[in-house]
């Protein structure tokens, strides 16, 4: 029996337990900590509690087909695994082991710009497809490098994260000494050093594995980039819409936009030639106070229209919550700190588990739900709260649609204001 089977392991939350007990405390609160008072991230995970299922009793479901596509790809199950920055400090060359458990599992792993092993050995580590997400670190040569290398190594979709015009203030990272530790100044690091004498099963497996990872996918001049913290890094990361054209004459392939929060900037993704776009606040790291992510998905719905595919990140910990987020609309899900924490607790074997323990609860979601696959899941199996019913979870009042024009922004559709207009008279 692993340290991750039942029934030391029964759900997402037992992993992190055991990725808090086996890391440092500063590479745990890097997974597990969010920007300012972290209230995006609970409200991330505690709004799918505002949903309930309505149930189809009596309904024979004894194969549940969890199989669907995303951008023309088949996958096994609806959930794909995030980019999750600097994974090579969680487990020993971490990012080839999480997409080896993705590619077992018949997903999709995201490689973050900002991880430790190089995007071609991540590929040749997985029977799966590989996505890389972009970050325009080391400037526009470097990004354009990287994106060559990403294609070259087979990479399907290039993820390209919009909501890091600066980092996001995480607290518990400047209290645990991110910054000092990642200097090399031995006497900055010094007050910093005892929570990793404090774990030292971590400590070896972090030393054996070549110590302090470097950017393997940021090639500057000298080499790959040394470490910085991730804040210094996100600094550097600004992408704006006009980015937009040199990055898809570079990649010439599908893209995705990561970090999409309002109906506008869901527009302004498919102008900017999106087939996909992540309903995602960076799992509250960046901009606390923004709605969590299953708040907003109906707004981008409605601004799409089916003209790009839409998926999700955010909160998600029990495969229910998975069914909720289809239920609403979402094609599939990202998830990030629920394999992060897998990644943590026990590698490979820790991720293929975080997937395991979702996947299961789909399916028994499903079963009870008796709905037979996850392609006929709709609003019909949920019930949402009255607020939500309103203005803000479909079409946006004629209000908003005013305050859309004051800002300069470009209006919405002509179809979404008639509609409003209809509604509102
Ligand atoms: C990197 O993208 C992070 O959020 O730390």
């Amino acid at each position: 029996m692993s340290r991750v089977d039942p029934p030391s392991v029964v759900n997402i939350a037992d992993l992190r337990l055991i990725a808090k007990k086996r890391l440092p405390r500063v590479v745990f609160d890097y997974i597990d900590g969010a920007a300012d008072a972290e209230w995006t991230m609970r409200e991330n995970a505690r709004v799918f509690d505002d949903v309930m299922f309505r149930p189809r009793s009596a309904v024979a479901t004894s194969n549940v087909d969890l199989r669907t596509t995303v951008l023309g790809e088949s996958i096994e199950l609806p959930l794909i695994l995030a980019p999750v920055g600097s994974s090579r400090l969680f487990w020993p060359r971490g990012e080839e082991v999480a997409a080896r458990a993705a590619g077992e599992a018949g997903t999709i792993y995201t490689l973050s710009t900002l991880s430790g092993c190089p995007v071609r050995d991540v590929k040749a580590a997985t029977h799966g497809p590989v996505w890389y997400q972009l970050y325009l670190v080391g400037g526009r040569d470097v990004a354009l490098a990287g994106i060559e290398r990403a294609k070259n190594a087979g990479c399907s979709a290039l993820v390209v994260t919009v909501d890091t015009p600066v980092a996001g203030m995480r607290e518990r990272d400047v209290r645990n000494g991110t910054k000092e530790l990642v200097s090399g100044a031995p006497f900055t690091m010094l007050p910093f050093v005892a929570q990793f004498l404090a774990r030292p099963r971590w400590l070896a497996a972090f030393l054996a594995d070549g110590g302090l990872m470097k950017f393997a996918n940021v090639i500057l001049k000298d080499g790959p980039m040394p470490y910085a913290d991730v804040a210094a890094a996100l600094e550097q990361s600004m992408v704006s819409w006009a980015d937009f054209q040199w990055i898809r004459d570079a990649w010439q392939g599908p893209i995705v936009v990561k970090g999409v929060h309002t109906a506008d900037d869901a527009r302004q993704s498919i102008d900017h030639g999106a087939k996909a776009v992540v309903v995602s606040n960076h799992g509250g790291r960046q901009l606390d106070g923004v709605a969590p992510t299953l708040c907003v998905l109906p707004e981008v719905l409605a601004a799409v229209k089916g003209e790009a595919e839409v998926l999700l990140d955010g909160g998600i910990r029990r495969g229910s919550d998975v069914v909720k987020a289809l239920c609403l609309g979402a094609r599939a899900v990202l998830i990030g700190r629920a394999h992060a924490y897998g990644l943590g607790a026990a590698g490979g074997a820790g991720v293929a588990r975080a997937i395991e323990i979702l996947r299961s609860d789909i399916v028994r979601t499903m079963k009870l739900l008796g709905c037979a696959s996850v392609r006929d899941l709709d609003r019909s199996f949920i019930d949402i709260p009255p607020a939500w019913r309103n203005d803000r979870f479909g079409t946006p009042t004629l209000d908003e649609i005013d305050r859309l024009r004051v800002h300069g922004r470009r209006p919405l559709s002509q179809e979404i204001i008639d509609s409003a207009r209809r509604r509102d008279r």
